[in-house]
C-alpha cells in the first residue's frame, strides 16, 4: 500500500474505527428524565422521611443503636473490669473460693463452723491474726485444746495438715479467701509467703495452740502484688 494521500487521512480512519465501536442507541426516541420531575421526587422522599419519627410511636435511631451511651451506657467491658478480672487479689479469691470446698466440710460455707466440733473462720482471731500462725496451721494441722471466738474446743484427732495435698498456691488462695469473706477483711497470703514457712518449717507432727503463740501476731514478710492497683484499696 502506499502512503495516504493527505496526512489527515489516518486521523479519520482512527475516528471512524472509534465511533463504530460505539453501541447502537436501542431506544433513540427516549429523553432523559426532566430535572423538575427529579427534583420533585427528592423533595416528596425528604418530606415523608420527616414524618416517619413522629408516626411510629417515638421511634429514634438510639433506640436500636448499639454503642448508645445514652440510656444504659456502653455494653462493652470497660478498662475498670479489664483490670479486675486481671487483678491478682480478685483471682486468689475467686481461686481460693473454690479451694476452700475442702475446708467447707468442716468449717461450714458460711465459716461459722459447728459448735463443740469444728472452731469458727469468720471472725476467728486464728485467721485475722498474725499470717504465720494461720499459714503454720493449715499446713501442719492443729490439735489439743483451742478456744476461738471465747468458745473452747477439742475434737479428737484435731485438724489435719493440708501441706503434703495441697501446693503453696492453693493453700495461698484459700487462705486469702478466708481472710477476706463473711465479715474478715485481712492482707493477701502469696505463694511466696506459704513456701517461705513450709521451707522454714521441719515437723511432722501437728500444732498445740500453745505452741503456736509466739507466731499468733507475727506476719510472714513478703509483697502483695499489684497492691498499688487493688481495688481493694477503697
Ligand atoms: C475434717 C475437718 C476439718 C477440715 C477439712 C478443715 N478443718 Fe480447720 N479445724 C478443724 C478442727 C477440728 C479444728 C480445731 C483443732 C483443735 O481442736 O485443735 C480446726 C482449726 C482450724 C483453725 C484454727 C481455729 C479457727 O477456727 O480459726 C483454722 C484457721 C482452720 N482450721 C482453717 C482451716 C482451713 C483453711 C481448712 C481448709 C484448707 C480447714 N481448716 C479444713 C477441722 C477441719
Amino acid at each position: 500500500m502506499s502512503a495516504p494521500a493527505h496526512p489527515d487521512s489516518t486521523d479519520l480512519d482512527r475516528l471512524h474505527s472509534a465511533v463504530k465501536r460505539e453501541k447502537e442507541d436501542l431506544a433513540p426516541e427516549s429523553q432523559p428524565a426532566p430535572l423538575g420531575a427529579i427534583f420533585l421526587l427528592f423533595l416528596v422522599a425528604i418530606i415523608a422521611g420527616s414524618q416517619l419519627g413522629p408516626m411510629t410511636g417515638g421511634w429514634t435511631f438510639e433506640v436500636s443503636n448499639p454503642f448508645s451511651l445514652a440510656k444504659g451506657g456502653d455494653p462493652r467491658p470497660t478498662k475498670e473490669g479489664e483490670g479486675g478480672a486481671a487483678d491478682p487479689f480478685a483471682k486468689a479469691m475467686k481461686k481460693g473460693a473454690a479451694g476452700y470446698a475442702v475446708c467447707g466440710g468442716c468449717h461450714q460455707g458460711n465459716g461459722g463452723g459447728l459448735p463443740g466440733q469444728f472452731p469458727p473462720l469468720d471472725g476467728s482471731e486464728y485467721v485475722l491474726g498474725g499470717t504465720e500462725r494461720l499459714i503454720r496451721i493449715v499446713q501442719h494441722g492443729l490439735t489439743g485444746p483451742v478456744t476461738v471466738k471465747g468458745q473452747g474446743f477439742n475434737t479428737p484427732g484435731g485438724m489435719q495438715a493440708f501441706g503434703a495435698t495441697m501446693s503453696s498456691e492453693d493453700l495461698a488462695n484459700v487462705l486469702t479467701f478466708v481472710r477476706n469473706t463473711w465479715s474478715n477483711k485481712g492482707s493477701m497470703i502469696t505463694k511466696e509467703m506459704v513456701a517461705k514457712v513450709r521451707e522454714e518449717e521441719k515437723r511432722s507432727t501437728q500444732w498445740t495452740a500453745p505452741e503456736l503463740e509466739p507466731f499468733a501476731k507475727k506476719d510472714v514478710p513478703g509483697e502483695v502484688p499489684g497492691a498499688a492497683a487493688a481495688p481493694a484499696a477503697k
